[in-house]
This record gives C-alpha cells, structure tokens and sequence, in this order.
C-alpha cells in the first residue's frame, strides 16, 4: 500500500502516455546502480589497466579520481536525472529548453554504441569459459597451455562472435522488458554472491606460493611508472567502472522516486564499485606474479590467469563454473545500463516502441561489435589506427576521451548552470532529508571536477604541453 500511494504522488513530468517504470525500492536502486557498476570493468579491465601501468601507484591515483571526481560526478548524474525524469538528451532539453547543453547527451549515446561494442566481445568469452569449466578443460593444463588456450579461442573464426551475438540479444531482452523487472530481480540476489566469491578466490589466490610478489606490486607504489596517460588511464578507468560520464545513470536517476536518498545510494553504489575492484584486484594479480604470466598481458588477462587459479584449487571445477557464470551476469547487469541509454532515448526522443527500439539498437551495435571481435583475431585483416586495433581504439576513445569529457560537461552543468539552491532542492527531497556533505559536493562539483579533469585530459593527450608551450610564445 506505502509503495502504491508513492508511487501514486510521483509527479508525471513525462510527456510519454504511460507512468514512466520507476523503481520500486531503495535497495532496487541500489541492486540496479550496481549492478551497473560493478562489470567487467572492476573484474576485466581494472585489473589489466593496473597491470599496465605498474600497480599501486594506478591503483592511488584510481582511488583519488574515484573519491574527488567519481562520487561527486555520480551524484550529479542521479541528480539531473531523478529533477528531469527524462532519458540523457530528454534531460537537458527540459532542463535548459533551447540550449545546446542535450550535446551531453548526444555524446553520450556515442559512447554507448562504442563501449557496448566491445563490451559485448569481452562478455562473449564468458560462454566459452563457462562450457570450458563445465567440461573440465583446466584439469591438469600449465599456464603454457592455458595462455594458448585464450589465444586459440581468440583467433577462431566464428565462436567468439556467435557468444558476443547470444551476450547481445540477452542483454536486449531484458531490457526490452524492462527496467524493474528485469534489472532489480537479477541484481539483488547476485551481487553479494558474486562478492563472496571473489573474497574465496582472493584466500586461495594470496596463499600461493610467489604471490608476495603480486601483493607488493599491487599495494606498493612505485610512482616513477606514471606518465601522463598513466594518469588519464586511472581517471578513465575510474569513470569507466563507476558507468560515469555517458548518462546511464542520469537515465537510472530518471527512475528514483522522489522520497529516496540520492546522496546515501551514491555513497553506497561508490563503495560497493571500489571494494569489487580492488578485491579482484587481489585476486588477480598475485597469481599473475605466481604463475609468470606479464602483468601487462592486456585484455586477456583474467581470462589467462583464473582458470590457473581453479587448476590449483580443491573444488576449483564448481569454483569455476561459478565465478564465469557470475562474471557473465556481472557484464549482463552492466550491459543492460548501457543499452538502457539508447533504448530510453530512442523510446522517448523517436517515438518508437520499446520492443522496436530495443531491435535497432542491438542491430546497430552488433554491426559495430562483430568487427571490434574480428580485430583481435590474428588470422583476419587486422587495420590499425593509431598503433591500435579496432579494439582497442573503441575502448581508447570511450574510457579516455569520451566519458572524461562527458563528466566533465556534467559536473559542470551542475556547478555553472544549474541553480545551487535548485541543486540542493533536488538532493534535499525538497527539504526532506539533510545532505550531509552538501557544501563539500558543491564544491567538488563546481570548482574542482571540471577543471582537474580537464588539466587530466589535455595531459593525456599531450595537448597540455602544446597549449604550455604556445602561451610561452605569446606572453614571450
Ligand atoms: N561500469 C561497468 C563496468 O565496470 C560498465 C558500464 C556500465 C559503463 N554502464 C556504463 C561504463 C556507463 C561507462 C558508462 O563494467
């Protein structure tokens, strides 16, 4: 009866005829917010990016990003969100009417069409792994064979891009029937088991013998391995695992009610995100060191150095089966967030049913993804950009050009152009509840996110020196 008259006093700000699907729980929210978060990009990414960059000094610089930059830009996400009850391009039309600001959004939804097209190759492997755990294939391999295991999956010619297609499809189904009833339900039971998991695997991966090694690179820094695309790397990997930067969660904040604590599920979703990454973390790397596998490996690297970790387990088969399976949901919750950018926008912007968009969407990014699979296969027509593949340029431009810029427009919308009281009216549940930390966020928001994360990118791509350089002539 509560959540009915709730659900009942919501405003309908939204033009669309039907009430929009809200969610129907603080913890669904959170379960939804997570479950965003917490992907391939905690479990896959974090640990091949600290591995590239040379461990623990990444690892700091991600955790400063996360707390000054990330926090303060998720809670703005949700913010603009929840006040426009629209998808990422509706928002700002209704915020700022006749202003360009729906630019955000339009980026936005090109970053979902490039990360979506890798992502899904990265989830697609999940299937193979699982059928691999399933049949007992790391019985009794050397890390020799089980490298060459990954590598000879990569270069097939049609598996990996028939997993990636099943990783699509599922992901548009749900969210084609969607928002409540396919995220909440999926993400509130298994979230915490995939936590327990990984705390399992951490026991059995730091007890290794030679994983004192991984520990110390991991928790030791050495800050003489950072560069400035070191920098931007962890600035993007932060945005990245947090979902910040593209609108997923301005479009999950349009599905808050209005009496939940926006501040508080921020807060929590934060944590949630850091803790998974840093336990991966810790289960990952030191038995990269323990089994001599390059802690620079790149993208393979999790799916090279787990199923040595289950060969040297007792009950690593069940171990196994349950964490590729787990995985898999992990990057389907995530996925999810995604496509729910596109589709919303689509939906709402082009009238088009949600069934309807949710195909076009899917088709679009299939195209886009079968050849982001087919450019780390050795035996196809490999064209590089940049030294990098397709690949790797998708993820380059998304984590590190994209999401930076698009939460730097964000945080600077909520700073600059929004009203501060209207801010805090918004975050307050309109006087409703105190935000505690609302001057510290303020400030964050206004004048550190958008200009640290500006000096952040211009560093990375090495037009801060230009710029440097060209004042030095001027003022010369
Ligand atoms: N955060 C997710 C992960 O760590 C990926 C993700 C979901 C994402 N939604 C996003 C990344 C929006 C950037 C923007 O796997």
């Amino acid at each position: 009866m509560r959540r009915f008259i709730r659900r009942f006093n919501e405003p309908n700000t939204s033009k669309v005829k039907k009430p929009r699907d809200l969610f129907s729980s603080k913890i669904g929210i959170i379960a939804a917010a997570a479950g965003s978060a917490v992907g391939l990009g905690n479990i896959w990414r974090f640990p091949y990016e600290t591995g590239q960059y040379g461990g623990a000094a990444f690892l700091i610089l991600y955790l400063a990003f996360i707390l000054l930059l990330g926090l303060p830009v998720m809670l703005s996400e949700f913010m603009v969100g929840r006040k426009a009850r629209h998808n990422v391009v509706g928002t700002f039309k209704k915020l700022s009417p006749g202003k360009h600001w729906y630019v955000i959004g339009i980026m936005g939804i090109g970053a979902a069409f490039f990360i979506s097209a890798f992502y899904s190759v990265v989830a697609g492997w999940s299937f193979e792994y699982i059928i691999n755990a399933v049949t007992g294939q790391f019985e009794g391999k050397s890390p020799e064979q089980l490298n060459q295991m990954f590598l000879d999956f990569k270069n097939a010619s049609l598996r990996p891009i028939i997993y990636q297609l099943i990783f699509l499809v599922l992901t548009g189904y749900i969210v084609a029937s969607g928002v409540r009833k396919g995220i909440e339900r999926y993400a509130k039971v298994l979230m915490p088991v995939l936590i327990i998991l990984i705390i399992i695997l951490d026991i059995r991966a730091v007890t290794l013998p030679g994983a004192g090694e991984g520990l110390k690179f991991l928790f030791k820094p050495d800050f003489s391995l950072i560069n400035a695309e070191a920098v931007l790397s962890a600035l993007g990997q932060a945005f990245f695992s947090l979902s910040l930067g593209m609108g997923a969660l301005v479009t999950y904040g349009s599905y808050i009610n209005k009496t939940d604590n926006l501040s508080s599920t921020a807060a929590e979703v934060t944590l949630a995100d850091t803790l998974v990454a840093v336990l991966a973390g810790v289960a990952i790397l030191p038995a990269v060191f323990a089994f001599g596998i390059e802690p620079s490996a790149g993208p393979g690297l999790v799916y090279i150095t787990l199923p040595n970790v289950f060969e040297q387990m007792t009950g690593g088969q069940f171990f196994s089966i349950l964490f590729f399976v787990l995985l898999l949901v992990a990057a389907l919750t995530s996925s999810i967030s995604i496509l729910e950018v596109v589709v919303a926008y689509f939906v709402e912007e082009l009238n088009l049913s949600r069934k309807n968009a949710t195909i076009m969407a899917v088709a679009l990014i299939s195209v886009f993804g079968m050849l982001c699979s087919l450019s780390l296969n050795e035996n196809a027509v490999a064209i590089h950009v940049f030294g990098m593949n397709f690949f790797e340029l998708l993820e380059y431009i998304a984590a590190n050009i994209l999401l930076p810029l698009g939460g730097m427009l964000i945080a600077f919308y909520v700073g600059w152009i929004l009203k501060k009281d209207q801010v805090y009216k918004e975050l307050s549940n309109e006087h409703q509840v105190r935000v505690k930390f609302f001057g510290v966020f303020f400030f964050l928001v206004k004048y550190v996110a958008p200009f640290a994360i500006l000096l952040v990118f211009l560093h990375g791509v090495g037009l801060l020196k230009l710029i440097v350089q060209g004042l030095g002539i001027w003022i010369n």
